[in-house]
């Protein structure tokens, strides 16, 4: 009996890893997820929003290293869907990464199932929908993944639970949008409007309220994601401490903060211990560089607390980017600890690792557009990866995209630069305009490895860091200033880098990756899914 199971689950597998490239030993999670729309009143205001399952935000999703998950989207808005899964790398699989350049949205009315596997790694993440501004409506959530039980010891004790954080900006309409505020928002970017300022902040949907309980004396983890399309966000707790362990997949040196800043699309866990008397304390969340500062509270409840939690609030920074700045500089790989697998960090010596190429990303911006060194993003009607697998022509030009700034006028095009499986690249992200920008590069993580004021040089390579920089997906660059990261592109594929910006991104803020081999080998890259959807000139 206990033989023909098993054979008949080996069979199975191997069925599956044929078609899907999937890891026999990982366990298969099936989900679906029901996207539909919703009436939500989160700041007081009743608007239309994006729910899944009937949930705002969208339901947090736990998983181990190397699971193999399928997830079906049900798309019952009435316009195109696609949910990206934001710093989940998708090994060998840009197929699955949910963004226009690798994916066909999923048409309203119909369904489509994401075969991913979340291989090599450990940490926590988010997803949010990709396509126009929808993310403003919701669809949003959070992605924890854990480390494989009895496979890989953690480098702190294990807490005595996890607390989950979606926080970000928030923004409502006026009377004369009925639809979402993506649409809203959409109209503006469309028409040449300046992006508006938020209109609050919500962690886990709400402005205050969401409760937290816990036991003295014990240690929680705290999950934070910024889901937010604007605003750089400082979080701290009333009374408490925050042990930072983990960035976007990284074990860090484990340091301690009083408050901590999260810009859009970063994410990172932190240690909390209950440690102060049996009552109610306020978790605070507050926006950064803004002239008008927004705040959303929640609550840190102490087991048997009859205490409600009382003012005044833990008092953050708010326009010091210095401040910002150096505390970024704190956080560093903890060389000796080990990720998603159990060896340690630091064996990976990124420092003696040749440099095959530089390339400068400026932020360009005029009245109606946002781009990277002068070049303003449109998404063909095809995305990139199939246009490259079925050698469909006029999709896309590698000569298209510019390794430097470029003076002249701000021109429209497809930038997909051109690079090998397994180059060292330094990016440099220049900023001259006044406002703090954030960066994502999907498929990857990179080493940041310096941020500096003013004007980048080769000069300032003597001072990277090139031994213990954090290794992660997103990236800010404060105003008037640089940011540098080293990448070792590893995973073949079609790589969205993008501003986590949202309305910059939407408005030409982004470029594409083609980390290319001219080896067709299921050890680099799986197979296209029998189930890809087809679009534009992929149709026929
Ligand atoms: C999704 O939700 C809608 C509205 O509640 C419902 O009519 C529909 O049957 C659901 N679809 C699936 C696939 O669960
Ligand atoms: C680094 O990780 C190790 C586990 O290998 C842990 O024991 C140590 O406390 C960590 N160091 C710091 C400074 O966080
Ligand atoms: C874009 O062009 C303008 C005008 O020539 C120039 O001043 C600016 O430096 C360029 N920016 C980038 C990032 O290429």
């Amino acid at each position: 009996m206990g033989q023909i199971v098993s054979l008949s689950f080996l069979l199975g597998v191997l069925a599956l890893s044929s078609i899907f490239g999937v890891y026999a030993d990982s366990p298969y999670k099936y989900l679906d997820w029901n996207i539909t729309y919703g009436i939500r009143s989160p700041l007081g205001v009743r608007q239309r929003v994006i729910l899944i399952n009937g949930k705002f935000p969208g339901p947090t999703f736990d998983c181990d290293t190397n699971d193999n998950i399928f997830l079906t989207i049900h798309n019952n808005l009435r316009e195109p869907f696609l949910m990206t899964w934001n710093g989940v790398w998708q090994r060998k699989a840009s197929w699955q990464d949910g963004v226009l350049g690798t994916n066909c949205p999923i048409p309203a009315g119909s369904s489509w199932t994401y075969r991913m596997q979340t291989k090599d790694q450990i940490g926590t993440y988010m997803y949010f929908p990709s396509t126009g501004m929808q993310r403003a409506d919701g669809g949003f959530g959070a992605f924890n993944i854990h480390r494989r039980p009895q496979h890989v010891p953690l480098p702190y004790p294990v807490p005595a639970g996890e607390f989950t954080l979606i926080v970000g900006d928030w923004f409502h309409t006026g009377p004369q949008f009925k639809n979402g505020v993506a649409d809203m928002l959409k109209f503006k970017m469309d028409n040449g409007y300046g992006m508006p300022m938020p209109d609050g902040l919500l962690i886990n949907g709400k402005p205050s309220g969401t409760t937290f309980t816990g036991r003295a004396r014990k240690t929680y983890l705290l999950r934070v994601s910024n889901v937010g399309i604007l605003a750089s966000i400082n979080i701290r707790i009333q009374g408490h401490s925050m042990e930072l362990v983990e960035v976007e997949g990284s074990h860090v040196l484990q340091e301690v903060y009083d408050s901590l800043d999260v810009h859009p699309g970063q994410s990172m866990s932190v240690l909390v211990t209950l440690n102060g008397g049996v009552e109610d304390y306020y978790i605070v969340t507050s926006t950064r560089f803004m002239k008008k500062t927004r705040k959303a509270t929640a609550i840190l409840r102490y087991k048997g607390s009859n205490i409600r939690p009382s003012g005044p609030l833990p008092v953050g920074p708010t326009y010091q980017v210095h401040w910002s700045m150096k505390q970024a500089r704190t956080f560093r790989w903890n060389l000796t600890a080990n990720a998603a697998r159990p060896n340690p960090q630091g064996t990976y010596r990124y420092g003696g690792i040749q440099i095959t190429k530089t390339i400068i990303l400026g932020n360009s911006a005029n009245k109606r557009r946002y781009g990277v060194n002068n070049i303003s993003y449109v998404n063909p009607t095809t995305p990139l990866k199939l246009a490259d697998h079925y050698h469909i022509p006029g999709v896309f030009d590698l000569k298209t995209s510019r390794d430097k700034p470029t003076p002249g006028p701000m021109v429209l095009g497809t930038a997909v630069y051109d690079l090998a499986l397994h180059d060292f690249v330094e990016i440099v992200f220049q900023n001259d305009e006044d406002t703090t920008q954030s960066w994502h590069l999907d498929g990857h993580n990179f080493f940041v490895v310096a941020f500096g004021a003013n004007q980048w040089s080769p000069r300032m390579r003597r001072k990277y860091n090139m031994v213990d920089a954090v290794w992660r997906s997103t990236v800010q660059v404060y105003q008037k200033s640089w940011t540098v990261v080293l990448v070792s592109l590893d995973n073949k594929g079609m790589w969205n880098l993008r501003s986590a910006i949202w309305h910059r991104q939407y408005l030409g803020q982004q470029v594409y990756f083609r980390v290319w081999n001219d080896e067709p080998s299921l050890r680099t890259e799986n197979n296209i899914p029998s189930n890809v959807l087809k679009c534009g000139k992929a149709a026929k």
